[in-house]
């Protein structure tokens, strides 16, 4: 070529001539031969940046491209040779779409090379929670789940009660003599008297939901009942409302060495340890006869306490032989039945299991200590999997 182009611009001047050539005369006219589309077929076919192919697309086939343009007045042209011209115009445009839809696919397939190049995946990272899992499930309420789960393992139902109790079912019933200084001994929350002289209480201790059981229900009786309790008292193990978990069994054969299984069952399940080593000491409450305190062996190691070994013991429970004068209060004759009960603190075995120190942080709803110490939504705690896995 006389004047070779130097820049795709050039090929640009010297295409729209040549359309115009082409509508002046186009028998005498051919493309191919002009050199002026393999020229730009072969700078299509070298472009690297989208930039570039972009720029080349518009200024040939776009809406003021050279080829829309210099052939935007075709249906002006004398009608003889107007066939002639429209279909050198399609020679031309299928010939520049053919490189410009390959450069297209290049460029995108480069495009996808180049980000798998720089980006990568680390499978190693944590799985981001799912909304619904990111919830915590407070210690309180897992443990109630776990304590629930033994029980009901063992055979055991749950039974439940009013927060607000009678004083006769909190007290009377539960052998707590009128004006005996063993009430005394839970520092209780009355309200204010009614005109018959009768006060109404948030009850001291899960108790009471034995004397609705017993009242309501013929033996064979086996229940634990869990609840909120509340006592005037505030430091760091305890607060004014707490949890307790109550259990009880009525039936003709019941005795101690029942409930020593029990309690040693529970606590190999509850502790997630192969063995523990209880210690029943006597002690007394109005609502039992005999009356046992249970302490479990414990290590203490570096402030924290582990159960299974050690040489300390760490007191976890009270319980003992159901009182007869409960039975009779109850309806239940007791030289038929006899029973067992036993009461925990849930937030006192939480803080054992899971090692927190302050009993109020239980209750003052911070959101960073229950993200830390709560416990996933969908880990529902079963004997199978583990409790607490
Ligand atoms: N009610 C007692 C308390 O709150 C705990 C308790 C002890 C419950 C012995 C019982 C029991 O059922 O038999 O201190």
């Amino acid at each position: 070529m006389a004047n070779a182009p130097k820049s795709f611009d050039d090929l640009l001047i010297i295409l729209s001539k040549e359309i115009i050539e082409i509508k002046a005369d186009p028998a005498s006219f051919n493309l191919s031969t002009t050199g002026t589309t393999s020229a730009i077929q072969s700078y299509i076919s070298q472009v690297a940046t989208t930039a570039e192919y972009e720029n080349a697309r518009v200024k040939l086939l776009g809406k003021h491209g050279v080829i829309t343009t210099g052939f935007a007045d075709l249906g002006n042209l004398p009608p003889k040779i107007r066939p002639a011209v429209g279909e050198q115009r399609k020679e031309l445009v299928a010939a520049i779409e053919a490189p410009i839809g390959a450069a297209q696919k290049k460029l995108q397939a480069s495009g996808l090379e180049a980000r798998l190049n720089s980006e990568s995946v680390d499978v190693t990272l944590p799985v981001r929670e799912a909304p619904f899992e990111i919830g915590r499930v407070h210690p309180i309420t897992q443990v109630f789940d776990e304590v629930t789960t033994i029980f009901a393992d063992m055979g055991f139902s749950v039974a439940e009660g009013p927060d607000i109790e009678t004083d006769d079912y909190n007290f009377t019933k539960l052998n707590f003599p009128e004006d005996h200084p063993a009430r005394d001994m839970q520092d209780t929350f009355f309200f204010n008297p009614k005109p018959d002289g009768s006060r109404l209480l948030l009850r001291t201790h899960t108790s009471p939901v034995q004397v609705r059981t017993m009242l309501s229900q013929k033996p064979p009786i086996r229940i634990i009942c869990p609840g909120r309790t509340y006592r005037s008292d505030s430091d760091q193990t305890h607060t004014p409302m707490f949890h307790q978990v109550e259990g009880l069994v009525v039936d003709k054969g019941s005795h101690l060495g029942h409930l020593k299984w029990i309690l040693e069952e529970f606590c190999k399940a509850f502790f997630e340890v192969g063995r523990v080593k209880m210690r029943f000491r006597p002690s007394f409450f109005p609502f039992t006869e005999p009356s046992l305190e249970v302490d479990i062996q414990c290590r203490r190691e570096k402030g924290e306490v582990r159960f299974g070994d050690g040489d300390d013991w760490m007191e976890i429970l009270g319980c003992g032989m159901v009182h007869p004068n409960v039975l009779r209060n109850c309806g239940i004759d007791p030289d038929e039945f006899q029973g067992f009960a036993w009461g925990m603190g849930i937030d006192r075995i939480a803080m054992l299991k899971y090692g927190m120190a302050d009993l109020r942080a239980f209750f003052e709803a911070d959101i960073r200590w229950l993200s830390h110490y709560g416990f996933r939504p969908l880990d529902w705690p079963t004997l199978a999997a583990g409790l607490s896995a």
